[in-house]
């Protein structure tokens, strides 16, 4: 399979015309022992994302799977989600989109939180002010993982991207405020771009201490004042740093609050 989509890849690719979901496809590959597998789909029926919602996959994505069998406790699992966020972050920015990652694992298209050093010295961050362009953050990418195993060794761990690029934004729904590398950047090679992407990611399985430094350099949500939704309640404060393997630490002005899993809203 690997030849015929011409992806050189370390990982066996799969490619599907249309599928319900590489998610659901990488699963049943993991329980038929496979491992290092790439399922890649043009369309996807039945996507699904975080929290089992809907996710639109029409024809002109890029639906990725990857399939992995890490020597990690469960608990490292986010590793992946933040590695595979990294991985379309580099890919997107070397097509020339202004990508960033929003916690834990959306892949955003915004133009806020250049970071200083790649600010020119004409620009002028007015400390509280938070950061411009926050409120018209749209996403280009997400990312879900699943896995199973014991938790002191997972078994096999999927981790689906799903990447909006050469696709009508009109066919995706317009509460997720989608972004497209097709609308950004002109369409692009979704072969070339899935290439830069699995190497990416390759790399960083392969130096787990280098993903959360990564992720800091791309984050749009630190330094942020935001509102978590967690299973415990709410958090709100301000974003100040991400821990390994992936948990968000929020001031709120009494504690820092170590959140590891929710959903983010950004205030400003
Ligand atoms: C999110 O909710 O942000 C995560 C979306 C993940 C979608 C991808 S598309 C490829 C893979 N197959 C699925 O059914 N879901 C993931």
């Amino acid at each position: 399979a690997a030849v015929e989509y011409g992806l050189e890849a370390p990982f066996d690719v799969e490619f599907h015309d249309s599928i319900p979901s590489t998610n659901a496809r990488a699963r049943d590959l993991a329980g038929e022992g496979a491992a290092d597998v790439a399922v890649l789909a043009d369309e996807q029926t039945g996507g699904r994302g975080r929290l089992d919602r809907e996710w639109s996959s029409p024809s002109g994505g890029i639906w990725l799977s990857l399939l992995v069998r890490p020597d990690v406790p469960a608990t490292h699992a986010p590793t992946f989600t933040l590695a595979a966020a990294v991985a379309v972050t580099r890919a997107a920015r070397e097509a020339g989109v202004d990508a960033g990652i929003k916690w834990p694992n959306d892949v955003v298209v915004s133009g806020a939180n250049d970071g200083p050093s790649e600010r020119s010295s004409d620009d002028v961050v007015v400390p509280g002010e938070g950061r411009e362009g926050g409120a018209v953050e749209r996403k280009l990418a997400g990312i879900l993982t699943e896995m199973e195993g014991e938790a002191d060794r997972v078994s096999w761990v999927v981790v689906g991207m799903g990447i909006n690029a050469n696709v009508d934004p009109e066919e995706l729904p317009s509460e997720a405020r989608p972004a497209t590398l097709s609308g950004e950047v002109g369409a692009v090679d979704r072969r070339l771009f899935t290439q830069r992407v699995v190497e990416e990611f390759d790399e960083l399985r392969s130096e787990p201490e280098s993903v959360v430094p990564a992720w800091r350099e791309y984050a749009t949500t630190l330094g942020r004042r935001v509102r978590v939704d967690t299973s415990a309640g709410e958090v709100v404060g301000e974003a100040v740093d991400i821990e390994f393997p992936g948990a968000l630490v929020v001031d709120t002005g009494d504690e820092r609050v170590t959140v590891t899993a929710g959903d983010c809203e950004h205030l400003r």
